[in-house]
Formats: structure tokens, C-alpha cells, sequence
């Protein structure tokens, strides 16, 4: 008997394209029932930075499941809590010069993002956002409205509004003229646009195709938030927590969100946990519970996101990301290069690196091969044209060139070199 084709729901995605039973992961290594194992260029959607079962992060967790420590107890205070605020403040934010308060909501990031809009809407007393072309936020209500894909916003059932999406700086007809003719329709009181009490953004488009916003770019977004009064929201939840070769993805654009949604990655070892950064004269808009959820914060993921911060008390994590990524994206171009005619692109920041090759059919067909020769990724932007690669920060050199050759070899068997 097949348990999940016979009784899991039809809704099923992943495990269509990962036909596995998986029962083992080990930094970058995932093993399956047969003993099989795969090299994981998807690390959770972004969530497993720190690989599969990182031992320093389960050990403290073992360490706390052992001392009898509280698991659960809504968003009271425990000393895991405190432990993680204290080392994010120390370790990410006063580092940076930045100032914001620590918002938990439930632990997914679409939570994040629903209390993002809530704020922004509050503190403004107005109902539009703007979101932008191919951007992807979450599948709840609130957070759909900002995504912009068909598929997930046709099975909302109902009219996704108060949101208006602009051309994000790399689509056709977007860039800085496209802000500009934002910039003028604001401006002009018969242009029929409300003024927004928000744009969200993220600085590298994710599940979007891996879109790279420019600091000029991000700088004449944050100018034009501010002069029309509207908050300015990065959504850092997958590009986040390390991935670009710094800890925030905007950290090269010298902005200042007033709100950064954060998720995946903070966790630590895989657990749920989802957090905003917020500007403080912001936070005060909040009223005790008022987007309240039973998983505020759950003491395993504190545990094991606080041992995670050490990762970035030095630079070294950081700088072999940027390492990493330097490698991944000469492999990508190499294979581009391979293919001149086809104009592959080759795109990316730090340890999120793609190869968009403008077919969605053959990208299935690669990503179905590189599972079947042991190496896992996801295929992401407009029909699945991108092949997106992030692997854990962690990844050991031999792992990473392991999978970019059956990558690499998978493309070329699909292209019938
Ligand atoms: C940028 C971004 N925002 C929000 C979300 C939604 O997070 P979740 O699936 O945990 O609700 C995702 C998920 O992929 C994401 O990539």
C-alpha cells in the first residue's frame, strides 16, 4: 500500500517530483528508504542553511529536551526566548547599527508577512500595498494578494485585493523609469492610485526566478516609500538569513527597511519559528495580542536558531558563502557558455544561483534527472523555467562539485549532448 497516494491529500507537490521515501539527512545529504542517497541543492526551500541535522544545533537541542526545559508555552517568556533575543541583538543587529523590535507570530513565513500588512496598514490608516511583478509572499489571504503567481492566486477563492503589483526592477518595463512613472502617478491627484501603506519587496526574488533587485534600484524604492508616507517591507525570508553572502540580502543597498519579515532559516535546524523586524515607533502601533497565534515562538527553534547565530559572530560562514557562490555561478556560466545558442542566464546572489533556460518542460526533465542520479533541487520562476541551486551554507566543496557535475551532466544528457 502507497499511504500517501492512497490517503494524502491530492494537494501532494513536492513528493510527485521526489518520488522518495526520505529517512536520513546529514549537512547536505539527504538518504532514502532504499539506502539511496542525494545531495540536496534545495536545503528545504531555503530553510536548511545549516544542513540536515547539524550536530552543534542538535545538540543543544538534545541538551534541552533533556533538562525538562518548557516546549511549549505560547509567547511566554522562557530562557530560550531570551537567549535568542539577546544574541540576535548582539550578534545581527548592533553589529549593523540597526534598531528594531522582535515581533514572533505563527511560525510560517506567510505569518510574517500577514503581520507586516497588518502594521503597515495600522500605522498608516491606509489599505493599499504595492507588490511587485513575480514576487512570492505566502499562500494566506492577506500574503496572496502580494504574490503574484496565477496558480497559487487562482485557488484563493475569492477576490485578492487591496494589493497593486508594479514591474519589479528586472522585468520588462520595469527599472528606474518604471519607479519614476510610479514616482509621477502618485504625484498627480487625478492618476486615480491611492497613496499605499506599503511596498514589499525582496531584494532577491526567490520562488520568483531569482531576481536581483540594484542598490539604486532599492534606494529610489525606500525614497519613494518614504515621501509618500508608505512603510517599506523586505521580505527576507528566503533570500535572508545568510544566503547572499551576508546576513540580510539588502545589506550591499545601504536602505533602512521599517520592516523586515524574516522565517526558514532562523529556526535553525528545520523547526518552524518566523519573526519581523520592526522599526520601534512602528511596533508601538500594536496593541497586546492583537495578531496573536498559538506557535509564537516554540523553544525548540529557539534553541537551536540561537546556536545558529554563533555562525555569525566572525565572517567565516559569510565569506565562504560568498566563496561558494563564486564557484556555483562559474559552473552556471560555464554551462550557459556550453550552450550559446540557447541563451541560458545565469543569475543569483551568494549561494542562490540559477540558470534560467527558458523551457519549464525541460527543466522538469533535468530536475526530474538530477533526482534520479542522486542530487536535489526545485525549478522556480514564470513556468519553471529557472533552475534555482541552494544547497546549505554548509555544504562541503566536495558535496557542492559533486552536484553541480550531476547537474551539469543531467543538462547535458537532457540537451542530448
Ligand atoms: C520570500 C518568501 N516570502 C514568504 C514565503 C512564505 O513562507 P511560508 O511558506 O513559510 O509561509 C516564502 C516561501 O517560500 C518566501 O520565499
Amino acid at each position: 500500500m502507497n499511504w500517501f497516494e492512497s490517503y494524502e491529500s491530492e494537494i501532494r507537490a513536492y513528493s510527485r517530483a521526489y518520488p522518495a521515501v526520505f529517512v536520513k539527512g546529514d549537512n547536505a545529504r539527504q538518504t532514502d528508504e532504499e539506502g539511496k542517497e542525494y545531495i540536496d541543492f534545495y536545503a528545504g526551500a531555503g530553510v536548511l542553511n545549516f544542513g540536515h541535522n547539524n550536530p552543534k544545533l542538535i545538540q543543544a537541542v538534545i541538551e534541552y529536551l533533556q533538562s525538562g526545559g518548557v516546549l511549549h508555552t505560547l509567547d511566554m517568556m522562557t530562557p530560550p526566548k531570551r537567549a535568542f533575543i539577546q544574541a540576535f541583538v548582539e550578534t545581527i543587529l548592533q553589529p549593523r547599527n540597526m534598531d528594531y523590535k522582535l515581533q514572533f507570530m505563527g511560525p510560517t513565513g506567510t505569518n510574517a508577512v500577514e503581520a507586516a500588512l497588518k502594521l503597515a496598514r495600522r500605522v498608516t490608516g491606509r489599505g493599499e500595498i504595492v507588490a511587485f511583478t513575480q514576487g512570492f509572499h505566502g499562500m494566506t489571504l492577506g500574503s496572496l494578494a502580494c504574490t503574484a503567481n496565477e496558480y497559487f492566486r487562482n485557488a484563493s477563492g475569492v477576490p485578492l485585493n487591496h494589493v497593486a503589483h508594479w514591474p519589479f526592477e528586472t522585468h520588462k518595463g520595469g527599472g528606474m523609469e518604471s519607479l519614476k512613472t510610479l514616482r509621477a502617478m502618485y504625484e498627480n491627484s487625478s492618476s486615480g492610485l491611492e497613496k499605499p501603506a506599503a511596498f514589499i519587496i525582496e531584494t532577491l526574488q526567490a520562488e520568483g526566478g531569482v531576481n536581483l533587485a540594484s542598490k539604486e534600484w532599492m534606494q529610489a524604492l525606500q525614497a519613494l516609500a518614504r515621501d509618500l508616507g508608505a512603510l517599506l517591507i523586505v521580505d527576507d525570508i528566503q533570500s535572508g538569513c545568510g544566503r547572499t553572502g551576508s546576513y540580510f540580502s539588502f545589506e550591499d543597498c545601504d536602505i533602512d527597511p521599517d520592516i523586515i519579515t524574516l522565517a526558514k532559516g532562523i529556526g535553525g535546524i528545520g523547526t518552524p519559528m518566523a519573526m519581523n523586524l520592526v522599526k520601534t515607533e512602528h511596533d508601538a502601533h500594536w496593541q497586546p495580542g492583537e495578531h496573536t497565534g498559538t506557535f509564537r515562538g516554540q523553544n525548540i527553534s529557539f534553541v537551536a536558531g540561537r546556536e545558529a547565530l554563533h555562525y555569525f559572530e566572525d565572517d567565516e560562514l559569510l565569506s565562504e558563502t560568498r566563496r561558494k557562490g563564486e564557484i556555483m555561478a562559474e559552473q552556471l556560466s560555464s554551462i550557459a557558455e556550453k550552450y550559446t545558442a540557447k541563451h541560458f542566464s545565469v543569475r543569483g546572489k551568494g549561494m542562490m544561483q540559477a540558470l534560467d533556460i527558458g523551457d519549464g518542460a525541460l527543466a522538469k526533465k533535468i530536475a526530474r534527472d538530477c533526482f534520479d542520479h542522486g542530487m536535489l533541487f526545485g525549478p522556480c520562476g514564470v513556468g519553471g523555467t529557472v533552475l534555482k541551486l541552494i544547497p546549505p551554507l554548509t555544504i562541503p566543496d566536495s558535496d557542492l562539485l559533486e552536484g553541480l557535475n550531476i547537474f551539469g551532466q543531467a543538462i547535458d544528457r537532457q540537451m542530448g549532448a
